[in-house]
């Protein structure tokens, strides 16, 4: 029986809350889907159909043009060879980041993911061995669950382009609050690409058609999205594949 297979009660139902042994579950809140996911990104994420089709690193990668272990990695290699404390990942994501991101985990630290949807967080844990360290959960990026300073670390990886403006801002605005001071957010996601681009055009294309906020982060640096009132003590960015993705390294 396929991994698919396996999680189909899981991927249809509302089961987020029962504990598969040794991970750590925590009851959801439930909160409501945005409409922006329903109305904009159904074909990705909402439904089991679209979990049975993106859920194949190849197309993952082949989405990236080929990026997805470099891009993967880079962010991985900020938050540590060996990945200590608490770390948060906003969202979960098609592909092996959880897995990898868990293989590095120090024996006595934590990971939480969240993700608004259940499917995926459903999804998420059909993928990943079963591990005590693990917390997943349902929660809203925009209204995190984790009280103030509590978390040493955290990852959002290809979330922000899809959000609306004020979630995006939102989102940020949560991650300072629940990063402690001097922790890190590791932020990978598009990026505006050089004139001359190879992909720049279809990449345009892409976005007018099946993501339209994303076009947002070639208009402005991350920073413009940050939330004002608590300065970040720094941010450095790089990009990579000639400017389309960039990783924004943010010290809270
Ligand atoms: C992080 S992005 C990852 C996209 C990436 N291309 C991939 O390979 O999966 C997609 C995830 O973000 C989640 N998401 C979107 N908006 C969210 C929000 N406001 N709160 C929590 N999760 C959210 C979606 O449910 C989806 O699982």
């Amino acid at each position: 029986m396929s991994r698919t297979l396996r999680g189909a009660r899981a991927l249809h139902g509302d089961d987020v809350a029962v504990a598969t042994p040794a991970f750590a579950t925590v009851a959801p809140d439930a909160p409501s889907i945005p409409g922006y996911l329903e109305q904009v990104y159904s074909w990705a994420y909402v439904t089991p159909r679209a979990v049975e089709t993106f859920e194949r690193e190849w197309l993952v990668n082949a989405i990236l043009f080929g990026n997805y272990a470099r891009l993967r990695d880079a962010a991985l290699d900020e938050l540590g060879r060996r990945v200590r404390g608490l770390t948060l990942q906003v969202a979960c994501v098609y592909g092996n980041l959880t897995a990898r991101l868990l293989g590095r985990l120090a024996h006595d630290a934590r990971l939480e993911v969240i993700d608004i949807l259940p499917i995926q967080i459903a999804n998420l844990r059909a993928k990943l061995p079963a591990d005590g360290r693990v917390t997943l959960r349902q929660a809203d990026a925009s209204a995190l669950p984790q009280p103030d300073a509590s978390v040493d670390q955290a990852l959002l990886f290809f979330l922000l382009h899809e959000q609306p403006e004020a979630v995006r801002r939102a989102t940020l605005a949560e991650a300072m609050r629940v990063v402690r001071p001097g922790g890190r957010i590791v932020v990978v996601d598009y990026h505006r690409p050089w004139r001359g681009h190879p992909m720049r055009g279809l990449m345009r294309m892409v976005f007018h058609r099946l993501e339209p906020y994303a076009i947002d982060l070639w208009h402005h640096p991350i920073d413009a999205f940050m939330p004002r009132d608590v300065p970040p003590a720094a941010m450095i960015r790089e990009t990579y594949f000639g400017g389309l993705y960039q990783k924004v390294v943010i010290t809270r």
